[in-house]
């Protein structure tokens, strides 16, 4: 059974909130669009939601927060994932130098670790922690237990990481386990720290080696100076909507049709098996572009 919505677009990924805390306050945090901290979904509400899925035919899910580390539950929550579907995580890589292999074994197959800034005096800056040699530990763990490719999340902020691009290309360059996925900053209020990645793309553009295009988004991907870079700017593609495959599932238990918004959320806490699976049908249909 597969899951349409009245477009016609395929939902064949899920994105699961498991947590809305987080161990990081960074400055431009959108949280996946959520807006008040809540009670997390179970375990068993999440196995629910799994099994649902595969019937459905979501062929990946990614589980994101918050920070999903900081709940001690997440192993067995990968463990609950069936076999067919893809599982990945976004996580800020604080806490995973001691879970990545554990979470390897339990099946989750890569991660894609949120870093702004190699330098500490920044990283502090735009968390507010001084955790950035954690993370660097979680990549390096990530990396031993087989969490890759590893996409490294970078936001990219005006007048405060705009000058360590040549140091991320650096990171990742040469290394076929690194992606670098540069993002051009979510800000629906015209956000200061906004800068266009038009520029940047293009120059990297014309440099590349290979580009290539990937179906989901129209993103591309470019081989420039031995590194893979990715660029995120869905608000920049008309088409963004027009090929998205996802769903959301908010950490307090809703199914979020569309990313951007609020106002027709479904909510499946506590819901079980034909009920469950209604809803997300219920929720597929409310699907629209907002573009249109
Ligand atoms: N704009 C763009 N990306 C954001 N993220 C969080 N808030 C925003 C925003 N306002 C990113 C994080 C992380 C992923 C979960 O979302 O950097 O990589
Ligand atoms: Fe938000 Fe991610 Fe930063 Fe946590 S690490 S505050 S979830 S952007």
């Amino acid at each position: 059974m597969d899951l349409h919505d009245t477009f016609g677009r395929p939902i064949s990924n899920l994105r699961i909130s498991v947590n809305s805390g987080c161990n990081l306050r960074c400055v431009y945090c959108h949280r996946e669009g959520e807006t008040k901290p809540e009670n997390p979904l179970s375990l068993e509400d999440i196995k629910a939601i799994l099994d649902i899925a595969n019937v459905l035919g979501i062929r990946s899910i990614k589980f994101t927060g918050g920070e999903p580390l900081l709940r001690n539950d997440i192993v067995d929550i990968i463990k609950a994932v069936p076999a067919g579907i893809e599982s990945s995580m976004t996580t800020n890589g604080t806490l995973l130098g001691s879970i990545a292999s554990d979470l390897r074994a339990a099946g989750l197959s890569r991660v894609n670790i949120s870093l702004d800034s190699l330098n500490p005096d920044t990283y502090r800056a735009i968390t507010g922690t001084g955790l950035l040699s954690d993370v660097l530990e979680g990549i390096e763990a990530a990396r031993n237990a087989g969490l890759t490719p590893i996409k490294i999340n970078m936001v990219l902020l005006k007048g405060i990481n705009e000058g360590e691009i040549d140091d991320f290309i650096h990171l990742v360059s040469g290394d076929r386990q690194l992606i670098l996925q540069i993002i051009e900053l979510m800000d629906l209020g015209g956000c200061p720290l906004h800068a266009d990645l038009a520029e940047l793309e293009e120059k990297i553009a014309m440099h590349s080696r290979k580009v290539i295009t990937r179906r989901m988004h129209h993103r591309k991907k470019y081989c420039y100076e031995g590194a893979e870079i990715e660029f995120v700017r869905p608000w920049h593609n008309s088409d963004f909507c027009n090929h998205c495959t996802r769903m959301r599932v908010t950490s307090d238990g809703k199914l979020k049709p569309c990313l951007l918004r609020d106002d027709n959320l479904v909510d499946i806490r506590g819901k079980r098996g034909e009920e469950l699976l209604k809803l997300f049908q219920t929720a597929a249909k409310k699907r629209e572009p907002y573009n249109k």
